[in-house]
Parts: structure tokens; sequence; C-alpha cells
């Protein structure tokens, strides 16, 4: 393996660059060349490849976002684009890839394998912690971290007006932003598609709060919730509490951006080691993440088919902590 490329794909997660850095240095200290592949596989099928030394990923493991940029490819998805990415992977003489992206992003390296036998090591890169083979991807701790900060201001207004507060949070179809933001957050309830919501127990808490000389509330809702979005829930708690002043926060974006936490810079370093090593040793077809504080490597295709539910001693901690007493 001489020459690797390293890109970031899907939505942007706080730590791709502090990954990429990892990356590039890990494979320079092999004695490789590394190129970075801007904005995913879409720069692959256009050609938008540049060399990269240790100075390209300089003064980047701080920074937010991807210094690669990331993309959505639909051309990926098709042969004919895979065909002309494959034309620019052989026109660069590249041995290897580090994809550093969630499950769409490791979808496309296995077939782009299955076709054309180009290696590939992915490194976990999305806020939504939705990826088997690791406990946490690079980016869930910062975006976490970043609804805690939102959170702990709405307190404060919710507290001073007395007020039921619905916030939105992001994770896709899972509730792992919700439910660790929740429990730091302390708030009442985490509403997650993980789980089956019930809109009369909602109902019956709240009711129970706002009798109890409970004057404000704090209520996560995942946005991939089945029963519906924060505001289709919170019209109708609405509806059948009028006394309740109810108000609902999407936090949207926001959680996508900022400083990644130290958690991720260094979970970034270690994966993006961790890829290039994979590669190095002739690995492919895998995701690196860490189980347990120990290095794993996993086949994509348990990544992409596996779950990895939440725990429900997270959700329980909710429930116990909230505030009320047991009833049977
Ligand atoms: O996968 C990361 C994520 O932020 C999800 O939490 C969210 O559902 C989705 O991406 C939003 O994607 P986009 O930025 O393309 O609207």
């Amino acid at each position: 393996m001489k020459r690797i490329a390293v890109l970031t794909s899907g939505g942007d997660a706080p730590g791709m660059n502090a990954c990429i850095r990892g990356a590039v240095r890990a494979g320079l200290y092999y004695g490789m060349e590394v190129y970075g592949i801007v904005r995913g596989y879409d720069g692959m099928i256009n050609d938008n490849f540049i060399e990269m030394d240790d100075r390209s990923v300089s003064n980047i493991i701080q920074k937010g976002g991807t210094i690669l940029k990331s993309a959505r490819s639909d051309e990926f998805r098709t042969k004919e684009g895979r065909a002309k990415a494959y034309e620019n992977i052989k026109k660069h003489g590249i041995d290897g890839l580090v994809v550093i992206g969630g499950n769409g992003t490791f979808t496309g390296a296995g077939l782009f394998y299955d076709e054309f036998k180009i290696p590939c090591v992915g490194a976990p890169g999305t806020i939504d912690n939705d990826l088997y083979g690791t406990d946490f991807t690079i980016g869930y701790d910062t975006a976490v971290n970043t609804c805690l900060a939102a959170i702990d201001k709405i307190r404060d207004t919710a507290d001073a007006h007395e007020r039921c507060f619905f916030i939105e949070v992001m994770g896709r179809d899972t509730g792992y932003i919700a439910v660790r933001s929740a429990i730091a957050g302390g708030a009442e309830m985490a509403i997650l598609p993980e789980e089956h919501t019930d809109i009369e127990d909602i109902i019956k808490r709240l009711k129970y709060g706002t009798s109890d000389s409970k004057a404000s509330h704090i209520i996560i809702v995942a946005e991939g919730e089945k029963s519906g979005r924060a505001s289709d829930i919170a019209n109708e708690v609405k509806e059948r509490i009028p006394a309740l002043d109810v108000k609902v926060t999407i936090l949207g974006h926001v959680q996508r951006g900022g400083a990644p936490t130290a958690a991720d810079r260094v979970l970034a370093s270690r994966l993006g080691l961790a890829a290039v090593e994979g590669l190095w040793n002739g690995q492919t077809n895998v995701m690196a993440g860490i189980i347990n504080r120990n290095l794993i490597y996993t086949p994509f295709q348990e990544t992409i088919t596996k779950k990895k539910p939440i725990k429900d001693e997270l959700t329980r901690i909710i429930e116990v902590l909230n505030g009320r007493k047991y009833q049977e």
C-alpha cells in the first residue's frame, strides 16, 4: 500500500477534522502518500483529489465541520457513478481508502470494493451515534454537549415563566442524542423512537406535575419519534391541558457544528490512526470503533445491518430521577 486517499461523507460531525488529521499523519508516518478527496464520493466522481502533507492538517484538530467538505452523493449510488469514481482512483494510483462517515458512507464503500477491489476502512463520523461496532461515534459527544448548553439556557426561562418546553433534538431514527442530553440536562422525560410513546402517560405525568407545585418542565423529543414531531406532541398536550404554557424549541443544525470536545478529539485521533493501520495490515470493508475501551474492527456488513439498542438502564434513569414517586 503506497498511496491512500481520505474522504468525509454524509452529515458532517465535530471531530471529522481531527480524524482526517489522524489518518493523514498516520499515512505519512507509514511512508505512504496521502490524498484528500474533496466533497466525499461526489469528489471521487468529479476528480477532486488533493495531495496532502503534514502541514495540510495543521491547526484543524479544534475545528468543527470538515476541511474536505462533505456530501450525500446520489450519483455514487449508481453503478455508472461508481465506475466514473474508479477511473479517477486508477488515474491517481490510489491503493486504499479511509472513509469517515455513517451507514450510507460504508454502504457505498462496500459496493465499491465488491466492484473494483479497492480496500477500504471506515471511521464512524456522525453525531447520531447510531452505528453498531463502536460505543460512541465521532461527533456525538460534542452534539450532546451543544444540546446541553441549550437545555440549560431554556431551563432558566422555563423556570422564570413556569412553562413546559418540548425540545427537539437530532438523531435521525434513533434516540441517542435525546437520551443522553435528557439525563445530563435533568429533563423530566425523553421521547424516543426506540420506545412506545403513550400520549396518555405523558398527559398524566404532566398533570401530576402541575398539581404538585411543579411549574416548569423540560421534555426532550428525538426528531425520529414515530408518534410525531415535537410540535405535534406539544399541540396535543396544549389541547388536553390548557393551563399549561407549552413552548417548542427545535435545536436543528446547531448540533452539527462547533469545536469538538476533548472526548471527540481523542476518539477521532484514535480512529483515524486505526483506520490507516487497518489498511496497512491488509484489512478491508471494516469500520474501526472502540468498544469497552478496546479498538475493534467490525465488518461494514454488520455496522450497516445490526442495531445498537439504547440500554434500558439509561431510560430508567430519566424515569426514576424525574421527581415522581413509584406508582404501581
Ligand atoms: O446524520 C446526521 C444528521 O444531522 C441527522 O441527525 C439528521 O437527521 C440529518 O443528518 C439531517 O441531514 P441534513 O443536514 O442533510 O438535513
